[in-house]
């Protein structure tokens, strides 16, 4: 079967081996989709510091159930399934506490381990959660989009509240869209003009400030000068992400989405005044993954409008390039095999 690793930095190779087998207790699934994201971009250009190579990349992945070799497995063949990808250890104590989604050992697919960037893959069949009645290319977002189900778990985030999500990439405009069919009020800021006029042309965001426009002013006269109950971060932009805190509320939320590989100072006074709770939100659980396979059989996000790039397995090297570059306007790239 065809795989792609990246050898190491900058170089992408399409390869043929064996096609692995499904041992006791997995699943090998056909790959079908595999969704690109800032870690694939990341990990290929090499400034994943934790990242080791050779590697097969991708994460974000929906397929066809080829063979079931496990008694306990919840899919069967033919099924149209994600794959989770994160591999918990199940025994320490966040994984004892239900929170696997931040499990002291974690291994993510494509990341710390190979992924899904072949033909096919064997993964244990707890990985895997049926989805016939999506598309393969709805199936595939859900990963990225569970990242923003579980900010918004972490926040307790209901109805009728106004919050503000600060970066309108494939992350931020998630978690806007489905804070908004949640039934809130979301102001969305970048410095790109350009992501802010596809957040409220694509994807359906009423309000959205450019950062570099007074923005505390204008959230502060979008909320009658309430200012937002939940912020979140979904930059990972150092400046961002430290001054995010001033469109909070008093009692408000402030949630990080984004990663910064550094410090970050926030005036204690500030937020000691505001009582603001900061949370930090780190992938996701089966139950963010289902709440929006459940947005998605809703009918209820712009899966076409999210998709803006694609090209076909055999091909993927020679996009993987202009995927990189900002002004192509690259939301989420999607790689096909088959239909
Ligand atoms: N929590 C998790 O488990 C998890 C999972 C995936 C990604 N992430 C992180 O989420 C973040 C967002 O991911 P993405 O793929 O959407 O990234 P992205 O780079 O595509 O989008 C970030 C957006 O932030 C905007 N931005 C940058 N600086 C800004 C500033 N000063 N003010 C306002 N906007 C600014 C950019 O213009 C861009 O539109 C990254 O830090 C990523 O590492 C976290
Ligand atoms: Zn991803
Ligand atoms: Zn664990």
């Amino acid at each position: 079967m065809k795989y792609i690793v990246c050898e190491q930095p900058g170089q992408f190779r399409l390869g043929e081996k064996e096609p692995p087998v499904a041992r006791e207790g997995e699943v090998l699934v056909d790959i079908k989709r595999i969704g690109i994201c800032g870690t694939d971009l990341h990990a290929f250009k090499g400034n994943q510091p934790f990242f080791t190579y050779p590697r097969i990349l991708g994460h974000e992945l929906s397929g066809v159930v080829n063979t079931v070799n496990s008694i306990s497995a919840t899919v069967k063949e033919g099924d149209r399934v994600v794959v989770v990808p994160y591999v918990n250890c199940g025994e320490c104590l966040p994984c004892r506490n239900n929170k696997p989604n931040c499990c002291a050992k974690l291994k993510v697919l494509g990341v710390h381990t190979d992924g899904g960037m072949q033909e096919q893959i064997s993964v244990p069949a707890e990985l895997l959660i049926p989805v016939n009645d999506l598309s393969l290319d709805e199936a595939a977002i859900i990963e990225p989009l569970a990242i923003g189900a579980h900010a918004l778990f972490r926040a307790k985030i209901l109805d009728k509240e106004t919050i503000v999500v600060i970066g309108c990439g494939p992350i931020g405009l998630g978690i806007m869209k489905l804070a908004q069919v949640l039934g809130n009020k979301v102001i969305a800021i970048d410095v790109n003009a350009d992501r802010l006029a596809y957040a409220r042309e694509s994807i359906g965001i009423e309000y959205t400030i450019n950062a570099l426009e007074d923005p505390l002013e204008q959230v502060k006269d979008l909320t009658n000068g309430d200012l937002a109950t939940a912020v979140f971060d979904a930059t990972g932009n150092k400046t961002a992400m430290e001054s995010g805190v001033q469109y909070l509320a008093h009692g408000g939320q402030y949630i990080l989405v984004g990663l910064f590989k550094g410090d970050l100072q926030f005036n204690h006074p500030f937020i000691h005044a505001r009582e603001a709770s900061i949370l930090c939100s780190r992938n996701a659980t089966f139950t963010d993954f289902h709440q929006v396979i459940d947005v998605l059989y809703e009918k209820n996000f712009p899966v076409d409008s999210y998709i803006t790039h694609r090209a076909p397995f055999d091909r993927m090297i020679d996009h993987f390039n202009g995927w990189l570059e900002p002004e192509n306007g690259v939301i989420k790239a999607m790689v096909t095999l088959g239909d």
